[in-house]
């Protein structure tokens, strides 16, 4: 029987994509790639194939991308760029070589507009061998998980009443990762996706005034936003502690939110999950209420 393949099942995303899809198809028309068969042991008990799939191992990707109807690539972890690309493209390759019919792929909004290169030209990179492969595919556009903001730092802004960056009045687009991986499987699931790209971003942005002024009323307790330039920000990252490479990350960060890089919208996640995106205040407010 074919089967939809799903890489990096055992990651936070691929597992909420996992989850959505067993509302949608039985669990013997779904097997997931990875390279921890152990950590997989509860697909398993579900009734899904488990298959073990390496990017360091092209063959082993092969044969267990073997029979796909459809595959869910999800980008790796890597941080070096060059590596990161080496790995989708040799996935991709192992796809064809496995007769795979289509490959759906996580890349990251707003890629053609110049969004955060940091990361985008990697996705810039997958999605052009995506075309050249000649394969179907569907290249779904992932913004930047709501979860990367509304985190464990939560708490030290308020117990400092104060969140320091240099991303000026620049506005970001965020989406939960739940929702995302809905979208992803809705992709999977049904027919008619081939050959589209889905700006995966909420139809609504935020700044950091804004995202002060609800952790603010949130918690009860005063906290301002206060933008500096990137070298301050940088020096005090790294004064305080943070690892260098994150500060690096975080300042290009703040200063393409605040090129107004960042702050594209769509309403394809919307069409796709049938629903709004979680906004930044549900988030704020269901992670304050749950662990501070
Ligand atoms: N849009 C955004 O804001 C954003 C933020 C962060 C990351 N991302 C991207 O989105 C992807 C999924 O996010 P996530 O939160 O689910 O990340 P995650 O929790 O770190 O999951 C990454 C997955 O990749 C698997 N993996 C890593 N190296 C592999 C290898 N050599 N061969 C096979 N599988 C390998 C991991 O397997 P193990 O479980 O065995 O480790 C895990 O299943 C990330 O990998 C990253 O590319 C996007």
């Amino acid at each position: 029987m074919s089967k939809i393949v799903i890489t990096g099942a055992t990651g936070k995303l691929g597992q909420l994509v996992v989850q959505h899809l067993l509302e949608k198809v039985p669990a013997n028309q779904i097997a997931v790639s990875v390279r921890n068969v152990e950590k997989a042991s509860e697909f398993a008990d579900q009734g899904i194939e488990v298959r073990y799939g390496d990017y360091d191992d092209p063959i082993s990707l092969e044969k267990s991308f073997t029979g796909a109807s459809k595959l869910l690539l999800i980008s790796t972890p890597e941080d070096d760029a060059v590596v990161r690309i080496g790995k989708h493209v040799g996935a991709i390759r192992a796809a064809k070589k496995a007769g795979v019919k289509h490959i759906i792929y996580t890349s990251f909004a707003a890629v053609d507009k110049g969004a955060f290169p940091l990361l985008g030209d990697v996705h810039s990179a997958t999605e052009y061998t995506l075309r050249a492969s000649g394969l179907s595919t569907t290249i779904l556009r992932n913004a930047f998980y709501q979860e990367v903001f509304v985190n464990e730092s939560l708490q030290s802004f308020v117990d400092n009443g104060v969140i320091v960056t240099s991303a000026g009045n620049g506005k970001v687009n965020t989406v939960e990762r739940n929702d995302l991986a809905l979208a992803a499987a809705t992709v999977l699931a049904e027919e008619g996706h081939e050959n589209k790209v889905y700006e995966l971003a909420s139809s609504e942005t935020w700044n950091y005034d804004e995202f002060a002024s609800i952790l603010s009323d949130v918690s009860g307790k005063t906290v301002t936003h206060q933008s500096k330039s990137d070298s301050e920000v940088l020096e005090e990252m790294i004064k305080s502690g943070a690892p260098e490479g994150l500060a690096y990350f975080q300042t290009a960060l703040y200063n393409s939110i605040a090129n107004e890089n960042e702050g594209n919208t769509s309403d394809d996640l919307e069409k796709l999950i049938g629903r709004k995106s979680v906004s930044i205040r549900e988030s704020i407010t269901n992670f304050f209420n749950k662990n501070l």
